[in-house]
């Protein structure tokens, strides 16, 4: 009796020493060596930024030469777009809804979207790898900052003038105008992790604030815009000639001429001027939804820009090949914010299928099975094609797999 006592007390030491031991390793491993690297301001034009690749240390800001502030105005007959409130006079049900999606809302100006992330005192910073060098996330009156310290000592600091992201799902990422030059700022917000992290592409411990936001990225995340000329490495342009988020023209065209015309003849009852995908359907949406979420060759699975390549992936199923023509619109509503909803979810699985038709059912949690087809049929998985350097490892988010079919280990795991 005696010695299974002593035996137990000798174990429970052990084991709290044990689990002692287990913390302090914890703390050792998230406690990330902080180096006090010497720092090195450049000051460069951001044309050179593709060439240029930062290491720690580095404090990049833009040149004095400011760009061309003549920037090319298009002609009033080449800008066809009136944006979505126009759409609304006519189409209230879409735009009534569509107006909350994270489509509408993946670029705004800083004080028409809620800004995530904390600008108060103290919760406010983001610390680098290097000791020394930290950012700052501050507001002033109604206008937005990041800047970046050295020893508390404020080097520079930009004004977030874009956000870029909802953020409803990732995260949202920041520009900044320097007169008709837009430049993407070094610091991001990660919802996953609610916290702030060097934007995608940006070197832990540097400060680069010459990064320009190309066309490219505006064509996924912004309706219209005017540039200084049509090269896609362009990014000089007009900030007060931007058409934010991707609304309604983004998938339907320019409306101008159909908005013209409706207003003119109230009687006419077809759509005219204006991309319709009723007629085009299966081909015509699945390309047009895949120009964002997909890569530009069909055949190719690699991921587009940070997305999973959706259609790539739908098109390897079961369903997609032997259903004659699976598209986007089957299972999202293009009009209406539905993440979420396993329910609405499955029940668009079940238009197809009956629950009988997965053999895992098991008796008694029909309900279950019911609402969880996409749980256990498609997987989350890593992106391919974006993380963030934070200053102790690499965060790469992940995003659901279009490849519906059955997975292995699925069998009632729920996550
Ligand atoms: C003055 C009224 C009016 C305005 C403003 C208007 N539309 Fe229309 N739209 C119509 C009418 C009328 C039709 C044909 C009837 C229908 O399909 O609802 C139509 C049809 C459409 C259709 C085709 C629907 C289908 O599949 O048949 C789309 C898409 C559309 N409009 C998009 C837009 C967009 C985008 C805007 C804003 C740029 C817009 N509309 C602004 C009146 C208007
Ligand atoms: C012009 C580019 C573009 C096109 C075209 C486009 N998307 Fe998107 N989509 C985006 C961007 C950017 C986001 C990220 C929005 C954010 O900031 O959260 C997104 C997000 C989404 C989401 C996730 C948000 C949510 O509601 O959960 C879904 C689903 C989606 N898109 C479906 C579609 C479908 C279906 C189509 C075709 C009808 C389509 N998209 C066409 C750019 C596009
Ligand atoms: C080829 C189209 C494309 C380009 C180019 C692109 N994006 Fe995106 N972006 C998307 C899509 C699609 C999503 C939604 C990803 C998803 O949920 O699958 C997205 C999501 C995001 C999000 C997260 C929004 C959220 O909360 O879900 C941010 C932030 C973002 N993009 C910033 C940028 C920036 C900054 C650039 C340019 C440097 C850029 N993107 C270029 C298509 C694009
Ligand atoms: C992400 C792309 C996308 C956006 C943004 C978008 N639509 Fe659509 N819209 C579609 C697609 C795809 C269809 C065809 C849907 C189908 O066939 O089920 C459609 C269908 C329509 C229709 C036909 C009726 C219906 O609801 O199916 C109208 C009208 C319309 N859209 C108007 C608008 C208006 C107005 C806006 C902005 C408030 C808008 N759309 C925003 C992709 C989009
Ligand atoms: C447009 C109709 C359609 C829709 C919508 C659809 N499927 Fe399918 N699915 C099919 C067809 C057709 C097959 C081929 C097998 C068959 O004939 O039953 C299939 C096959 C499958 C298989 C077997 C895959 C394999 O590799 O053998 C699974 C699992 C499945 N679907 C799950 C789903 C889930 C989950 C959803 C919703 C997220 C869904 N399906 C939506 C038509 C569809
Ligand atoms: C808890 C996880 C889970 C849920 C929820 C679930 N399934 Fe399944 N499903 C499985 C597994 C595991 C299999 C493989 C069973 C086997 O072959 O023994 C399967 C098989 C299937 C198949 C047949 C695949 C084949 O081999 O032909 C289809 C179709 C299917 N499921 C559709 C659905 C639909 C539709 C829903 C929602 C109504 C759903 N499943 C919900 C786990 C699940
Ligand atoms: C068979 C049904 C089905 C089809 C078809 C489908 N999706 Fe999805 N998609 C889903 C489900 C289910 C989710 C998860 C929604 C949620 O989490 O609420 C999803 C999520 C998404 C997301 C959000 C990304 C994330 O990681 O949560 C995007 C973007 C998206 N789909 C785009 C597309 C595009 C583009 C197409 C066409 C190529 C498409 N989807 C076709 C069922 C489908």
């Amino acid at each position: 009796m005696k010695t299974a006592q002593t035996t137990f007390r000798i174990g429970g030491a052990f084991a709290a020493v044990f689990v002692m031991l287990i913390l302090l390793k914890e703390v050792f491993r998230k406690e990330p060596e902080r180096l006090s690297v010497p720092i090195r301001i450049v000051h460069s034009n951001p044309t050179n930024y593709f060439e240029y690749e930062p290491t720690a240390g580095d404090i990049v800001l833009p040149d004095s030469v400011r760009g061309n502030s003549e920037v090319h105005q298009r002609p009033a007959g080449e800008w066809s777009w009136t944006g979505p409130d126009a759409c609304g006079e006519c189409h209230k049900e879409q735009w009534k809804t569509a107006r909350k999606t994270p489509h509408f809302n993946t670029s705004s100006l800083p004080d028409k979207i809620k800004m995530l992330g904390s600008y108060v005192p103290g919760h406010n910073q983001m610390q680098t790898g290097n000791r020394e060098l930290k950012f700052l996330m501050e507001t002033e009156g109604r206008n937005h900052y990041q800047s970046v310290v050295w020893k508390d000592r404020e080097l520079y600091r930009a004004s977030i003038d874009l956000v870029i992201g909802s953020g409803l799902n990732l995260g949202q990422s920041y520009g900044t105008w320097q007169e008709n030059r837009l430049l993407q700022l070094p610091i991001s917000y990660y919802t996953p992790n609610k916290a702030w992290v060097n934007s995608p592409g940006f070197v832990d411990g540097t400060a680069v604030f010459i990064r320009p936001i190309i066309s490219r990225c505006l064509e996924c995340h912004v309706t219209a815009w005017d540039s200084a000329t049509n090269d896609p490495m362009d990014y000089r342009r007009r900030s007060d000639k931007m058409i934010h988020g991707i609304t309604c023209e983004s998938c339907h065209g320019p409306g101008k001429d159909h908005v013209q015309h409706h207003r003119a003849d109230p009687t006419d009852k077809v759509a005219r001027k204006i991309l319709a995908f009723s007629s085009t359907k299966a081909s015509g949406v699945n390309a047009l939804c895949s120009k964002c979420h997909g890569s530009e060759d069909p055949e190719n699975e690699a991921p587009g820009v940070h997305s999973n390549n959706q259609l790539q992936r739908l098109q390897k199923s079961e369903c997609f090949k032997k259903s004659g023509g699976l598209t986007c619109v089957d299972c999202h509503n293009p009009h209406r914010y539905e993440r979420g909803k396993h329910v609405l979810a499955a029940s668009r699985c079940q238009s197809c299928h009956e629950l009988k038709d997965c053999k895992a059912v098991e008796p008694g949690r029909h309900q279950f099975f019911t609402e969880q087809c996409a749980n256990c049929h498609m997987e989350r998985r890593q992106m391919a094609d974006i993380g963030f350097d934070a200053a102790d490892r690499e965060i790469i988010p992940s995003a659901i797999d279009h490849f519906i079919r059955v997975l292995p280990g699925k069998k009632t795991k729920i996550e």
